[in-house]
């Protein structure tokens, strides 16, 4: 514990109160945006369906609250029907049995859901271009579509899943795959100022880069906040599981460039490159992200340098807890408020999101020093 952990235990209590009272109504759902005080509740194939049990492993493992884990067990049983049907499933993958199957295999040494993060990594391993060296994001969206070619920058969050098949099975296939898509998105994703690209599209069957894609970002040459956060992240993490310079190298450009554009309470906007007259709203999501990947950062690099990005990370969730928590609302279900999923396509905006929330609590579980991390 640090001199500044007072207010993270505090809000960590208050996390465990609010949790008790959502979660009877929440239950074994799967919660994304919460839209006037209620989340929504989506399909267990939807890209967030790990976040929410993700979140009560966390808060289990302090706890011990046996319904929480009851609840995120349940969770994890409904991905069955999931994992079998081909058409709905993405790269996101990664997310979705990380933090349920992995999270329960490592916090109880489950076989079963060993087997069912197994399975989810063949399916992530089964997305690889072997000519383009990247993942494939999504299937397609609607008949006739073709985005076969697509990556996102998104995907580096999903590659734990396949450092974890290899550290399990000693098979160094998942492994490569991870290191192939990471210097990929070195290459293709990564500016040199340290902002992102969210997408990039590549020819499927020769591998050339065609074109990059503004996705969620405002534009192709804007600076999507979150895509920053999931390159912080992802790029820290790649460095952890496989101790690779390069990676941690790029985390840190991201960082810095992160760092250099927040505003004032230390919470970005959806997009650090807004022309005038597009509403800079927050996405706090993006911030809790990047305070994981921050976290992370500090115990990675020297000495003299971890204080930066620990503190970085310590004041982003400090103003996320004091500024933009919903602690004591009755009529919110969400911890965190002002999220942005997708300002482009008008969606969820300026709401608490299931993401924010989850790494909200990664966050201050890192700051209180609770246990191994589940990417
Ligand atoms: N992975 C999709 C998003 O960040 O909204």
């Amino acid at each position: 514990m640090n001199r500044q952990s007072g207010w993270a235990q505090e809000a960590w209590q208050k996390t465990v109160t609010k949790v008790a009272r959502t979660s009877k109504r929440i239950g074994d759902g799967f919660p994304h945006a919460s839209v006037q005080g209620e989340y929504k509740l989506e399909p267990a194939y939807w890209w967030t369906a790990g976040f929410w049990p993700g979140l009560l492993w966390l808060l289990y493992r302090e706890t011990k609250d046996e319904q929480l884990k009851l609840l995120a067990e349940s969770c994890e049983q409904q991905l069955d029907q999931v994992i079998a049907d081909y058409y709905r499933l993405d790269h996101d993958i990664g997310f979705m049995w990380t933090l349920t199957s992995v999270a329960r295999y490592k916090l109880l040494g489950a076989e079963d859901s060993k087997r069912r993060g197994l399975l989810a990594a063949n399916l992530l391993a089964a997305r690889f271009n072997v000519q383009g060296n990247f993942i494939r994001a999504w299937n397609p969206w609607h008949e006739g579509e073709d985005n076969a070619g697509w990556a996102i920058i998104d995907c580096m969050m999903n590659l734990p899943l396949l450092h974890w098949a290899s550290g399990t099975t000693g098979d160094p296939r998942y492994k490569q795959i991870a290191v192939r898509h990471a210097d990929m998105v070195l290459e293709h994703f990564i500016r040199p100022d340290g902002s992102v690209n969210h997408i990039v599209i590549f020819d499927p069957h020769t591998g050339e880069q065609l074109e990059v894609n503004g996705g969620q970002g405002f534009a192709p040459e804007s600076a999507w906040s979150r895509g920053t956060a999931w390159a912080i992240y992802g790029m820290a993490l790649s460095h952890h599981h496989t101790g690779d310079e390069r990676y941690l190298q790029a985390a840190k450009r991201a960082a810095h460039f992160f760092l250099a554009n927040l505003p004032e309470d230390s919470v970005p906007h959806w997009d650090f490159r807004l022309p005038e007259g597009i509403t800079a709203y927050r996405d706090s999501s993006a911030g809790a992200c990047a305070a994981c990947g921050l976290l992370l950062l500090a115990d990675q690099v020297s000495e003299q340098e971890s204080a930066l990005y620990r503190q970085a990370g310590e004041r982003i969730l400090h103003s996320l807890y004091v500024n933009y928590g919903a602690w004591d609302s009755e009529t919110e279900e969400g911890l965190i408020l002002h999220g942005t999923s997708h300002y482009p396509e008008g969606k969820n905006i300026d709401v608490p999101l299931i993401y924010g929330d989850y790494y909200f609590v990664e966050g201050l579980s890192r700051l209180l020093g609770h246990g191994e991390l589940f990417w």
